[in-house]
């Protein structure tokens, strides 16, 4: 059985001993510590495990470690630099945009992935690309307005912030 013995994470390489058909999500959680991603439905449908696999979003429950093991894999761990906060992340605590927490992770990262594609996006665009993120709380109208004001402060700080 094929297996994965390190990993890029957040920047470092992280050795690790994993049967590559594990889903990454599993290999973040329990081999790692690395509990931002989470558990939701299993099956690709809620988003709350999104990662960045080389910046793009990806549903890290349906993803096997083994196809994403010469990837850049960035959690939510990784996203702030140097202490800072992503413009994002501020804008989550800014606008209150959690409530029981559980979609906040993924919601980020689908969101900073989003952000770096789009950077002057219309509220319906915001809709339109987190619309596969569930959040069970609601607190979508103020998950869609962190969105908006971090567009607004990534495109005020560019180009250096169009760069994370
Ligand atoms: Fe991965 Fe729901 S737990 S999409």
């Amino acid at each position: 059985m094929p297996r994965v013995a390190k990993l890029r994470i957040n920047g470092a390489e992280v050795p690790l001993d994993a049967d590559a058909v594990r889903s990454l999500l599993s290999v973040l959680r329990d081999d790692l510590g690395l509990t931002g991603a989470k558990y939701g439905c299993g099956e690709g449908a809620c988003g709350a495990c999104t990662v960045l696999i080389d910046g793009e979003a990806t549903r890290s429950c349906i993803t096997a470690v083994g196809g994403v093991a010469d990837g850049e894999i960035t959690t939510i761990e990784g996203l702030e630099r140097d202490g800072e906060l992503h413009p994002l992340q501020q804008a989550f605590l800014d606008h209150d945009a959690m409530q029981c927490g559980y979609c906040t992770c993924g919601m980020i990262l689908a969101g900073a992935a989003f952000l770096k594609k789009n950077a002057a996006p219309a509220r319906d665009d915001v809709v339109r690309e987190l619309n596969g993120n569930i959040c069970r709380c609601g607190a979508y109208p103020r998950i869609i307005a962190a969105c908006l004001q971090a567009a607004g402060k990534m495109r005020e700080r560019e180009p250096a912030a169009q760069q994370r």
